[in-house]
């Protein structure tokens, strides 16, 4: 297949029945032609629900009072990263809500530090929103060498509507370009069905994740959250849409999968909220990664980025456990104790040397 147009893409995102199905199998295939049949594991530690944003959509936006706000303290990070390389699962995921100040970064640094004493081979990707160019550094000195940083969407007058206006578009965009220069393995995404979006935005997104030549994808679908902006005007739209926002959602993972064939692509939890077996959907429409919350249970209920999280009772054991039988129903194989390194940020650095 050659270069795939904007155009081609819209129609892939507006296929139904057959067509679906038949997107759905290429993408599979053309999953385990580029990267093969093995489903890579990230275990997912969300640090803090803090945030110093405001995104319309969002659970956790510094807007909603109604939350009970937490911050793992070192050692219970350090508790979660030992049971994760107990169960083999050498490749980490610290999430958290975006938070700038001295101590914040000077907590990540150390604990990336404090991860790699206990085992160097943990591959560590951070995903703690924008920040500037010498803590993005400062992280990969530490040992980090993956960074998600969705762009949400890569159209800049939807990211206005999305956002209050102190949220700035180019700075997200530089920010991506930063993480990418650090070094890191840079990893976007986008919220998919999401209020005022259309397939054509949907399409630029793959577009400029091909452009951009990115190394790992991770975008989910749009979930309401009632105590928010858009959870308040949206409530009948969205029940109204599930299935569309869910079916756009496989869809998009397939068309990402075609264009980008080498890419590390996600089968996100926001799947599971809309469709009991929502992750295995993703993986058979062609992603190749799945990340099992270990977070402490008193802490990761309060973690609602959107309603109905799937695992929110579930320990890690239990998280990991249904992780491994989502990758068996996919009728793929779970790769346990390997790293996972994006196929295609490998091949990127073999043609640099
Ligand atoms: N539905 C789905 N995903 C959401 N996110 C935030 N709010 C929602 C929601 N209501 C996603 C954003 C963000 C990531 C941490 O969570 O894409 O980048
Ligand atoms: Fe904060 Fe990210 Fe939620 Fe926006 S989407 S409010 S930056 S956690």
């Amino acid at each position: 297949m050659g270069k795939i147009s904007q155009k081609e893409i819209e129609e892939y995102l507006g296929f139904k029945g057959e067509d679906f199905d038949f997107l759905v199998e290429t993408a599979g295939k053309v999953r385990d032609k580029e990267v093969g049949n093995k489903v890579y594991l990230r275990g997912i530690v969300e640090i803090t629900n803090k945030c110093i944003k405001n995104c319309y959509y969002c659970g956790i936006r510094k807007g909603n009072i109604g939350i009970s706000r937490y911050f793992l303290e070192e050692k219970d990070a350090i508790d979660c990263v030992r049971f994760a390389v107990s169960q083999n699962l050498t490749s980490i995921v610290l999430q958290g809500g975006e938070l700038k100040d001295k101590d914040f970064v000077f907590y990540v640094e150390k604990l990336v530090k404090r991860i790699k004493e206990i085992n160097p081979s943990i591959a560590i990707t951070l995903s703690f929103g924008e920040q500037d160019f010498e803590t993005y550094k400062r992280w990969y000195d530490a040992g980090a060498e993956r960074y998600l940083l969705r762009i949400e969407t890569s159209d800049k007058k939807l990211y206005e509507k999305w956002h209050p206006e102190s949220h700035s578009f180019e700075q997200r965009m530089k920010c991506l370009e930063m993480i990418k220069k650090v070094g890191y393995q840079t990893g976007t995404g986008v919220l998919i069905g999401a209020p005022m979006q259309t397939i054509s935005h949907l399409a630029s997104d793959i577009v400029f994740f091909k452009e951009f030549d990115i190394d790992m994808l991770g975008m989910g679908p749009y979930v309401i959250h009632p105590q928010t902006p858009f959870g308040k005007i949206y409530g009948d739209w969205f029940e109204k849409n599930r299935k569309n926002i869910f079916d756009l959602a496989i869809k998009m993972i397939a068309a990402a999968r075609i264009v980008l064939k080498d890419v590390n692509i996600a089968s996100t939890t926001a799947l599971d909220s809309l469709n009991p077996e929502g992750r295995v959907y993703g993986l058979k429409a062609g992603a190749n990664v799945i990340m099992p919350d270990i977070t402490p249970m008193a802490y990761k209920r309060n973690y609602l980025l959107y309603k109905d999280k799937a695992g929110l009772y579930s320990s890690s054991a239990e998280s990991l456990f249904s992780v491994l039988e989502i990758v068996k129903k996919s009728g793929l194989v779970a790769s346990l104790g390997e790293v996972g390194t994006s196929p295609h940020f490998l091949k990127k650095r073999k043609n640099r040397f």
